[in-house]
């Protein structure tokens, strides 16, 4: 088994050790399964990586402030704002986006129950409201109504779909708990 020294040859060390800074530096992502070496400006973000480079435009970019949600990824298993995220220093990270939930032709659970509770309207904010679902139900600390809005307010909806949207998340929360009884 091979083991990366992250130190030494990180991309965030390469930048810091030359003394100035370089036009681009080499990445390495894995993104919805498959593997990815970018050579990336150091100032781009991974929102702007996924959209602008691997043309994954599923994820939105709303207010590119960190305020919205809309840019709501999954990074090793965890939700987090990809435009607030510089693209070097996730070297070697999984990254999965709203293209990469659904497998082998069947969607994930989250997006069947957003269909199935009419959980968008324009559907903007949808791939992040369902990518911060998937991470909210992962980390297992919501289990009623007011505590999925409370830790889903990150997710800004304009069309003003929430209750929809809760409906949705209590639906595959519902069918998890299921299939682990
Ligand atoms: Fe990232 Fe709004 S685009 S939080
Ligand atoms: Fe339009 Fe949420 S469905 S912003």
């Amino acid at each position: 088994m091979t083991v990366l020294d992250r130190n030494a040859a990180s991309p965030m060390a390469q930048a810091q050790s030359s003394g100035h800074a370089p036009r681009s530096i080499s990445v390495s992502l894995t993104v919805n399964g498959a593997p990815h070496v970018l050579n990336l400006d150091p100032r781009s973000t991974l929102l702007d990586v996924l959209r602008e480079h691997l043309d994954l435009t599923g994820t939105k970019k709303g207010c590119d402030q960190g305020q919205c949600g809309a840019c709501t990824v999954l990074l090793d298993g965890r939700r987090v704002l990809s435009c607030l995220s510089l693209a070097i220093t996730k070297d070697g990270a999984h990254v999965t986006t709203i293209e990469g939930l659904a497998t082998q032709g069947a969607l994930h659970p989250l997006q069947q129950a957003f269909i199935d509770h009419d959980a968008f309207q324009c559907g903007y904010c949808t791939s992040g409201q369902i990518c911060s679902a998937v991470g909210l139900i992962a980390e297992g600390k919501a289990s009623t109504a007011a505590e999925i809005r409370e830790l889903m307010s990150g997710n800004i909806c304009r069309c003003g779909a929430y209750p929809n949207i809760v409906a949705a998340i209590l639906q595959a929360m519902g069918q998890q708990a299921a299939r682990r009884s």
